[in-house]
């Protein structure tokens, strides 16, 4: 019997029928684009930032470069990589790549191209120490020149841009995104919201006001609703309402781990029964156990006070920690709680919406509430 196809999808980018919702978020961010402001987005890991923007690159159809800071190490490989993402956004022959770039670069470092199995080109420069500084500002400008000439806006994407800031980069690169106004649309996606702070939202930082911030928050549980239960209908399979309100539960309408159960539960249901109780639960604990390894490690990532802290976060649903009962459970006081619950922020483990603290990862929270506490 042939493998049923599973509708659901998680671990790389959402696209096609993989993607769901998200449609405000896509008008509001092809407006601005097209009007070349600089966006922020910064959400926690897996979200769906990288899903979002290319599906809305998509649609606009412009030309767009695409940069991901995550694995670059110093000032010179950035270069390369940015020079590589610019070149490859051009879609053109690598003769007429190669020709262009001698054109327009007015220092001469050497253009190298190389090969990979399929065939496809990627770019790399050789310069000189001295002539570092040079080079970076000249690539930085190519989109820009760019822009002068073909009457268009080019977008540039610094995806997992907080990385920059071990880089030592935020002030080069501000002063050259600044100088590009309107004319470039600078796109900065970002993971880890202590840092991302400390870029875009601290007076004294490179980026301070520099950007319109797009806030992102889970998808809606009714837009799940429907994503799941067609998922499950088109491919001849049956959920019950009860779980799928049993999964959103769970996963707080977080992509990933939305995703995540439903393509287990749709995996392990057969035709003719569909998702039971059973099937539930065994699905939830073997996620919990292929989770279980990296759930442990943040964990003893965690000082005792705020392993702690994190029980009584769950423990009171975020609300009134500070009150003596909660506390006394837990073994902790005033001043021990607070520096637990600043730690536990610092280190982008848990976050604050109006009054209420609330940990950034759903699955993680599920995890402690089953097999820590
Ligand atoms: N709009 C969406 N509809 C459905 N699923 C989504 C959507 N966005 C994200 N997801 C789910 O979340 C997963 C992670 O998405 P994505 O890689 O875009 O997130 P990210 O925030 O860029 O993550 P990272 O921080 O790891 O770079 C996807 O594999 C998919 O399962
Ligand atoms: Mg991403």
């Amino acid at each position: 019997m042939a493998i049923a196809k599973n509708p659901f999808y998680y671990g790389g980018v959402a696209e096609e029928t993989y993607f769901c919702n998200r449609v405000n978020e896509i008008e509001v961010l092809k407006r601005d684009i097209s009007n070349g402001l600089n966006i922020l987005i910064y959400a926690p890991r897996r979200f769906g930032k990288t899903s979002l923007i290319l599906k809305t690159l998509k649609e606009l159809k412009n030309r767009y470069i695409f940069m991901d800071l995550m694995g670059i190490t110093d000032e010179i490989e950035f270069i390369n990589a940015y020079f590589n993402a610019i070149s490859t956004s051009l879609e053109t022959t690598t003769e007429k790549t190669v020709r262009y770039f001698k054109k327009v670069l007015k220092i001469k470092p050497n253009i190298n191209v190389a090969f990979d199995m399929d065939g496809s080109p990627s770019y790399s420069l050789s310069f000189t120490r001295s002539e570092k500084e040079n080079v970076l500002e000249e690539i930085m400008d190519i989109p820009f020149k760019h822009a002068e000439y073909s009457k268009e806006i080019p977008i540039v994407v610094l995806d997992e841009f907080q990385e920059i800031s071990k880089l030592n980069l935020e002030e080069k690169l501000r002063s050259k995104i600044q100088l590009h106004g309107n004319k470039i649309s600078y796109i900065f996606l970002g993971s880890k919201k202590s840092i991302i702070k400390k870029l875009f939202f601290n007076k004294n930082s490179a980026f301070y006001k520099s950007v319109k911030h797009l806030p992102i928050v889970e998808i809606p549980f009714s837009e799940w609703s429907s994503f799941i239960k067609k998922g499950f209908n088109n491919n001849g399979r049956k959920i019950d309402d009860e779980f799928i309100k049993r999964t959103l539960k769970i996963s707080k309408g977080f992509p990933y781990y939305t995703q995540q159960i439903a393509y287990e539960l749709f995996n392990s249901c057969d035709f003719t029964s569909g998702v039971n109780d059973l099937l539930m639960k065994r699905t939830l604990q073997s996620i919990l156990d292929r989770e279980e390894d990296l759930f442990l490690q943040e964990w003893e990532n965690l000082s005792l006070n705020q392993r702690k802290a994190l029980k009584l976060i769950i423990v009171a649903k975020g609300d009134n920690l500070y009150e003596g009962k909660v506390m006394d459970q837990f073994n902790l006081n005033n001043s021990s709680l607070k520096k637990a619950v600043e730690g536990l922020v610092n280190k982008d483990v848990i976050d604050k919406s109006g009054k209420w603290y609330y940990l950034q990862d759903p699955m993680l929270e599920y995890y402690i509430k089953e097999r820590l506490i």
